[in-house]
């Protein structure tokens, strides 16, 4: 599906925004460990989450929506997951692949997971070496998906796990496979990564010489209980980013997820120059979260890079379409992650930012933004089939001149089912 947007003169509104894609994946993978009935309240359609609850079917945990629209999981305990008598397909979500590899490495039967073509193209030895490590036994095809996972020969143990790569999929991956290991596993966090899988499982942290401990101790059972997931504050990001940009615009975000591991991206454009307000703050579910009234403003240009890239990781596409309509040159570094997410968001970013007329250079790690102010020119760009640049592109073809047309625009389904038409619903038109 191509979608075509038109440079617009103002938004205003309140969009739906989609529930939060990586508190849906973990409240359904801690659900299928639950012993008994939990409840997933605003449990999203986004095809990542969905993926990962077609795979804990397929384990055994019963699923569906009830006559309000939460989403009901059984689940049998710890050891009550059932081998599977197909490949596990996590489709386009690496989240789902990584986390659910750590629940099946210490199960008593073998799978095999397996995803899409992006996917499969994707680095899973930052997970199968911390799971080999800790007894499993866990064999990639030349450091890819398909994944095969065989019952380890005694059980796992238990080990200290100093992350290689600032992730939370790998922190995940560890602590749910610490789950089924004898004694406590720790994992040592140079770089704060989303904390949902601690909050959620409740984990005791401890903060050494300016690292976080992370421990969790096997046989720890979870508890059915009920979830709530808050609005994606990095599906907000992209309208965050798109009413800062249009002139005479004001819109609201309600009920966003407000975790301070994952709201950066507030402290960047506010430096930038943004209008942000944030209000009705609350604790629900254990996770943070309020709403937000954005207004256009004129952005100056920006430095990111450091620990505060893990917090940024996936806002980082939409941060380069606002640095590329700021005033000055923006830098983007420390960011290499970006290259193994479902496509390489950086070399995605240069080629259709550049496409719609910004002067953009590309490093290892990041990338040099001239400002052009509002001057980009509507054309033809791809989402090279991922979600986040679809969205990122939708943002800019609303300040691009002319109009902008995103091939493959589909993917924003990932994440945003309805983004085209919550972005479409904020149109004013002129006069
Ligand atoms: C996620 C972690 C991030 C992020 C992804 C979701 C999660 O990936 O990019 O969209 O839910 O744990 P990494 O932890 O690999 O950076």
């Amino acid at each position: 599906m191509n979608q075509t947007v038109s440079q617009a003169s103002s938004l205003r509104g309140t969009p739906a925004l989609p529930a939060d894609k990586s508190i849906s994946h973990r409240a359904a993978l801690l659900s299928a460990l639950a012993d008994g009935r939990s409840r997933i309240r605003n449990f999203p359609d986004s095809a990542d989450p969905q993926s990962t609850l077609a795979c804990v079917r397929q384990l055994g945990a019963r699923a569906k929506r009830d006559e309000n629209g939460t989403m009901v999981v059984r689940g049998g305990g710890l050891e009550g997951l059932r081998p599977p008598s197909q490949p596990l397909d996590c489709g386009n979500s690496g989240t789902t692949m990584r986390l659910l590899a750590g629940i099946l490495a210490g199960q008593p039967f073998g799978s095999v997971l397996t995803g899409d073509e992006s996917l499969q193209q994707r680095p899973m030895d930052r997970i199968a070496d911390p799971l080999n490590a800790m007894g499993g036994r866990v064999s990639l095809v030349d450091g890819h998906a398909p994944i095969r996972i065989r019952a380890p020969e005694s059980g796992l143990r238990s080990m200290d796990y100093r992350l290689p790569v600032a992730s939370a999929q790998v922190k995940s991956c560890v602590l749910l496979a610490g789950l089924f290991a004898e004694g406590t596993t720790e994992v040592i966090e140079p770089a704060p990564a989303r904390d949902h899988t601690e909050r959620m499982l409740d984990l005791p942290i401890q903060e050494v010489g300016g690292d976080r401990h992370i421990l969790v101790e096997g046989g720890t059972s979870v508890e059915p209980q009920t979830w709530s997931v808050p609005g994606d504050f990095s599906g907000a990001a992209f309208l965050i980013v798109a009413a800062t940009l249009v002139p005479d615009s004001e819109i609201t975000l309600e009920n966003v997820g407000l975790n301070p591991s994952r709201t950066a991206l507030l402290d960047v454009l506010r430096g930038m120059g943004a209008d942000l307000t944030v209000s009705n703050e609350r604790v629900e579910g254990g996770e943070p979260i309020g709403d937000i009234v954005v207004r256009s403003a004129d952005l100056e240009a920006v430095e990111v890079g450091g620990r505060a890239i893990p917090n940024l990781i996936d806002e980082i596409p939409v941060i380069a379409v606002a640095a590329a309509c700021a005033e000055g040159t923006s830098e983007i570094r420390d960011a290499e992650e970006l290259r193994v997410k479902e496509t390489d968001r950086l070399h995605a970013i240069t080629e259709n930012l550049r496409a719609l007329g910004a002067e953009v250079e590309e490093h290892e790690d990041g990338l040099t933004i001239e400002g052009r102010g509002p001057n980009l020119l509507g054309t033809d760009v791809d989402s090279f089939g991922d979600h986040r640049i679809a969205m990122a592109m939708g943002v800019a073809g609303l300040v691009a001149h002319g109009e902008t047309t995103i091939h493959d625009a589909g993917c924003a389904r990932v994440s945003f089912p309805g983004f085209w038409e919550e972005l479409d619903g904020l149109i004013e038109e002129d006069g």
